[in-house]
């Protein structure tokens, strides 16, 4: 599912989505990425942008900050000298070609250059990246790139030395709390300490995950708590993390199982989750060098097992067994 998809979301209802009612307009609304927005600013203010790389997880201001340079240079015109693209959408290189020729030889109302922002770029094939290459250099006069991607080592070194690269971080706790109590303020929503906690636990530095848990949770009209926030995110408590590798480590491989079970049957975890979950945790749990070491290297191998298409539970029950094991 691309990223375009999500933010319309399927549950939008009668409702305006909130990550698009909230979403920075200028560059200096962008909550966090300081040195990112300052460096931005600085093309902008000169009106003389280069090719541009975003790269990063989701969620955390990539589309935003293209959207916002458009504005800021276009106005009210931005949206007829913006095109967004989605490279994984748009069945093969060939129709993303064709879009954007089209779009880069029609008229510029006065404009030097347009922009073209390419998300997902890093879903290309590296022959695809050539061809994306050989249009940035045929358009480079009047059109600028602005592409985006999760990693920019999947994009080709000719593509990289041709864009200043902008490596947007996870955004902070305090970047994803403020937000929260930002649109809170605005929406005249209440949520009680722990349940903004557990936003900024749940959401993990993705702001659109934070914002869309925040929506969610108001629509039944209660205070936002922690139980709230984590049934709706389908995230475990730390503390349930916690208690299920205390019990491995304490060699009571039935009770860890069980709160396993709990998690993935009960609770609806997915068995990635759970691992992201105790990767984030290893440092809480108090244990020696040692221990935490053989944990990590372990959680490496498991998630990798799950990610190449292991059965999750098997993985994650011979994880806990092997925790359980150790003397
Ligand atoms: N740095 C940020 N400051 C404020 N809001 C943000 C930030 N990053 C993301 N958001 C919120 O999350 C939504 C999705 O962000 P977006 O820029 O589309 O993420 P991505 O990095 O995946 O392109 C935005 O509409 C906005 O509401
Ligand atoms: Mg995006």
């Amino acid at each position: 599912m691309s990223e375009a998809d999500t933010d319309s979301g399927s549950r939008a209802g009668r409702e305006e989505v909130w990550i698009e009612k909230y979403r920075p307009q200028t560059l200096d609304e962008i909550v966090g990425q300081e040195d990112i927005v300052e460096r931005l600013q600085s093309y902008v203010d000169r009106n003389d942008l280069s090719h541009f790389m975003f790269s990063g997880p989701a969620g955390i201001g990539k589309t935003t900050s293209a959207t916002a340079i458009a504005r800021e240079l276009y106005g009210d015109d931005w949206r007829d000298n913006f095109l967004e693209l989605n490279a994984s959408d748009e069945r093969g290189i060939d129709v993303v070609r064709d879009r954007i020729k089209n779009f880069a030889r029609t008229s510029f109302g006065g404009y030097e250059y347009r922009i073209i922002f390419l998300d997902e770029a890093d879903a290309l094939t590296s022959d695809a990246q050539g061809a994306l290459r050989r249009t940035m250099e045929q358009f480079s006069n009047n059109v600028r790139f602005i592409l985006s991607c999760n990693y920019s080592s999947q994009i080709i070194d000719p593509i990289q030395s041709r864009c200043a690269v902008f490596r947007f971080a996870p955004l902070s706790d305090e970047a994803v709390a403020e937000e929260m109590r930002h649109i809170a303020g605005e929406e005249g929503i209440e949520f009680t300490d722990d349940g903004l906690d557990a936003l900024v636990y749940a959401a993990d530095g993705d702001m659109r995950k934070a914002i869309n848990a925040l929506q969610a949770a108001s629509v039944t009209g209660d205070v936002v708590d922690e139980e709230a926030v984590y049934a709706l995110t389908s995230t475990a408590k730390p503390e349930e993390i916690k208690e299920m590798v205390d019990q491995a480590l304490a060699g009571d491989f039935t009770a860890a199982r069980s709160t396993l079970d709990r998690l993935l049957t009960e609770e609806g975890i997915a068995g990635g989750d759970v691992i992201d979950q105790l990767h984030r945790s290893v440092w809480e749990f108090d244990l020696d060098d040692e221990a935490a070491v053989r944990l990590l290297d372990r959680i490496g191998e498991t998630e990798y097992r799950i990610t190449t298409g292991a059965n999750e539970r098997i993985q994650l029950e011979a994880l806990l067994a092997s925790v359980a094991l150790d003397d």
